[in-house]
């Protein structure tokens, strides 16, 4: 079976035969289907010697390919996990994930010419590099120091248990050599919610909404929380390229990866979520409607165009789209997840042309929360690693980022005042924007906008090519 990457006829890796079986042995997991990272650390590394003199970061790749496991088998541990679980035993260990990307100029440090780099790799955003992006960001100059320097690779480790991932991360360090340095290190740390839910910082249910692109995925969607109001299926070439510089480009495929260190001011979050209710004049219950104003869910995931209330059923719904929400009386246009994923009602593309700006998320959570209940939450140290994978960097983060969230007019509906920046995520000049006071009632009101309570720390983009290219430098 060839791989097709604009398949619309998704993939089962169960009977998958021929190339396609090949691809998923050759492919780095975590990009078809989010690997568990509960525990996740991420070394930023540096390849001190020059084009010149290759061999050691070329040897510290090829000799890091073994710990890496292939998307075929973290899809038959999740199965052969969920089999054991279901047969009441405590379930088999899965072993820690090990990804690893480079950038545009960690391939040069590979020995590669910089226009065999420049042929090889279409993205436009992967070649010039997050610094040079015109994302509104802070400048580079108010990064965090290990995104200021030039990174070359990185390596992610991500697992359910801290001390099989230590013992990963160990065995990593262990291959490098005095040329390779890491410059950067990041631990992530997953919060959950009393029901066991994976939140973000701000307290909501996050990671939920995702493309998926495997037949198995998509009927286990379908009979858990349904599909046919807004269908996850993407085609494989959503997230997939062919791995330009493998061996074979019938089997060996990547994906561009994103990473951005998001650094959450809760308190100011807060103040953001009190205000809009005060503003709002928002009683009782009520008020828990404008943090879910600002989001597009409630902090248990229910969506607002589908209730005024949190509650809805589990798992989080995710099978809706704004339709019966035209005029945002329920959920506002600028709240987070209408403005990165409007689901058809952008009003500047047709729905699917739309969706291509959709991108696989892998984010986790950084930073260890002390604040109790009635403490006053921090302020900073706290954060989403935001990570995803790509087939466009321009076409899905980029755009995403820019022309959604950072754009007040963005989604376009009829002659309505300007929707205003994303309030979570959105960079630049912020307008007063006008929010619903009761829910599904058509009057509004204009409130100043939120300060922002995220801010970027540093970034890249990154390759994560397929396991024969790493095994054959
Ligand atoms: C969804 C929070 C950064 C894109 C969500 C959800 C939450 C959330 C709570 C709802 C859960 C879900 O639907 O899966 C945050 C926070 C961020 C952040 C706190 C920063 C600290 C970003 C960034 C992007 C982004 C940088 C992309 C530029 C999305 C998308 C969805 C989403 C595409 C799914 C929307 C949907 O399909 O309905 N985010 N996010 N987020 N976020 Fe973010």
């Amino acid at each position: 079976m060839p791989v097709s990457l604009t398949s619309t006829d998704p993939l089962s890796w169960e009977n998958a035969t021929g190339d396609a079986d090949t691809m998923l042995q050759n492919l780095q997991a975590n990009i078809l289907k989010g690997h568990v990272r509960d525990h996740l650390r991420i070394l930023l590394l540096q390849f001190d010697k020059g084009p010149e003199d290759p061999t050691e970061a070329r040897t510290f790749l090829t000799r890091l390919a073994p710990l890496m496991k292939s998307a075929k088998t973290q899809l038959q541990e999740v199965k052969d996990h969920k089999q054991s679980e279901s047969n009441g035993e405590s379930g088999t260990d899965t072993s820690p994930y090990v990804g690893v990307g480079l950038t545009k100029g960690g391939y040069l440090r590979l020995g590669l010419s910089e226009q065999a780099v420049d042929e090889a790799f279409k993205d436009a955003a992967f070649k010039r590099g997050m610094k040079e992006a015109d994302l509104e960001d802070p400048p580079t100059t108010q990064w965090e120091g290990a995104y200021q320097k030039e990174i070359h690779a990185i390596v992610l480790v991500g697992g359910a248990e801290p001390g099989s991932v230590s013992t990963k991360v160990q065995e990593i360090e262990d291959l490098r050599t005095s040329s390779i340095n890491v410059i950067g290190r990041e631990t992530g740390l997953a919060l959950r919610d009393a029901a066991g839910r994976g939140i973000e910082h701000f307290g909501y249910v996050d990671g939920r909404s995702q493309p998926l692109f495997l037949k198995e995925d998509l009927e286990e969607e379908s009979q858990n929380g349904g599909t046919s109001i807004w269908d996850p299926k993407e085609p494989l070439g959503r997230v997939l390229v062919e791995d330009p510089l493998a061996p074979n480009n019938a089997t060996d495929f990547g994906s561009y990866f994103v990473l951005r260190k998001l650094e959450q001011n809760v308190r100011a979050f807060r103040k953001a979520e009190d205000d809009l209710a005060n503003a709002l004049n928002l009683r009782d219950g009520d008020r828990e409607r404008a943090g879910a104003m600002l989001v597009g869910r409630f902090k248990d995931g229910t969506p607002l165009t589908l209730q005024a209330t949190p509650g809805a059923h589990s798992p989080v719904m995710n099978d809706f789209t704004y339709a019966g929400d035209g005029a945002a009386d329920k959920c506002p246009f600028q709240a987070h997840i209408r403005k990165t994923n409007p689901r058809g009602s952008g009003g500047f593309e047709p729905p699917k042309a739309e969706r291509r700006h959709l991108m696989a998320r892998r984010g986790q959570t950084y930073g260890e929360r002390t604040d109790g209940p009635g403490d006053e939450p921090p302020e900073g140290g706290v954060g989403l690693l935001f990570m995803a994978f790509n087939s466009n960097l321009v076409d899905q983060f980029e755009f995403t980022q820019l022309n959604w969230a950072n754009s007040s007019r963005f989604p376009k509906f009829g002659s309505e005042p300007a929707p205003g920046l994303d309030p979570v995520i959105g960079q630049g000049d912020r307008i007063p924007a006008t929010w619903p006071q009761v829910w599904g009632e058509e009057a509004g009101q204009e409130v100043p906008a939120p300060a922002e309570a995220v801010t970027m720390k540093g970034g890249e983009y990154f390759f994560m090519p397929s396991l024969p290219f790493l095994r054959s430098l």
